[in-house]
């Protein structure tokens, strides 16, 4: 199976799953509840990883795929909708200059979490994390205000929240090395 295989296959997947609803079992609630803590909304993210769901007992292996899959299929809607609808049709300068702003961001964005998915498929997890977090950073650079209330509002926090997702059910799979005290000297 090639990469785009792959890529291909677990969007076909999500599309399918998205409508099926499945009771997670106590062990994959308790994954569930792990990474969506440490999130700013427990129940969407709750909601996000239960509706991708195929089976009651998921391992954390399966979640994390599925969780990078849904962030990287989120950038991809999100920079379609900024090129396709939101740019062509924006009325004034500012709302212009805020889209424009987030069409750079979004590139890199998409372009990162094809890497971290990259780098998931070849089971490398650190890199697959080291990416997401560069999304997170390129998130970041499309800047929207809730005075200005444009649909980036709630598609960044939507993209943010995914990436975060995503990031922390990675870090169960495969956890940091631990930090390690210096036992090395300075060389002056
Ligand atoms: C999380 O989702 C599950 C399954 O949909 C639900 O049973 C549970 O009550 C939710 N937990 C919270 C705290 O919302
Ligand atoms: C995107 O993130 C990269 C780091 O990956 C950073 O160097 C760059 O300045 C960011 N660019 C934009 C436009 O967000």
């Amino acid at each position: 199976m090639t990469f785009v295989h792959l890529l291909v296959s677990l969007l076909i997947c999500i599309t399918f799953t998205s409508s099926i609803s499945v009771v997670p079992d106590p062990s994959t609630q308790d994954l569930i509840n792990r990474i969506c803590k440490q999130t700013i909304d427990f129940k969407f993210c709750n909601k996000t990883i239960t509706s991708q769901l195929i089976r009651r007992r998921t391992s954390i292996k399966t979640i994390a795929k599925l969780t990078a899959a849904k962030a990287w299929i989120k950038a991809i809607e999100t920079l379609d909708n900024i090129e396709g609808s939101l740019l062509p049709n924006a009325k004034d300068g500012r709302s212009k200059a805020e889209f424009g702003a987030c069409r750079k961001a979004y590139r890199l964005v998409d372009a990162h979490l094809d890497n971290a998915l990259k780098y998931l498929y070849l089971k490398d997890y650190r890199f697959m994390r080291a990416y997401q977090a560069l999304a997170l950073v390129n998130i970041s650079m499309c800047r929207t205000s809730f005075f200005h209330p444009t649909p980036m509002v709630y598609a960044n926090w939507n993209m943010r929240i995914l990436t975060d997702i995503a990031i922390y059910a990675g870090k169960i799979l495969a956890p940091p090395p631990p930090l390690r005290t210096k036992t090395k000297k300075k060389t002056p």
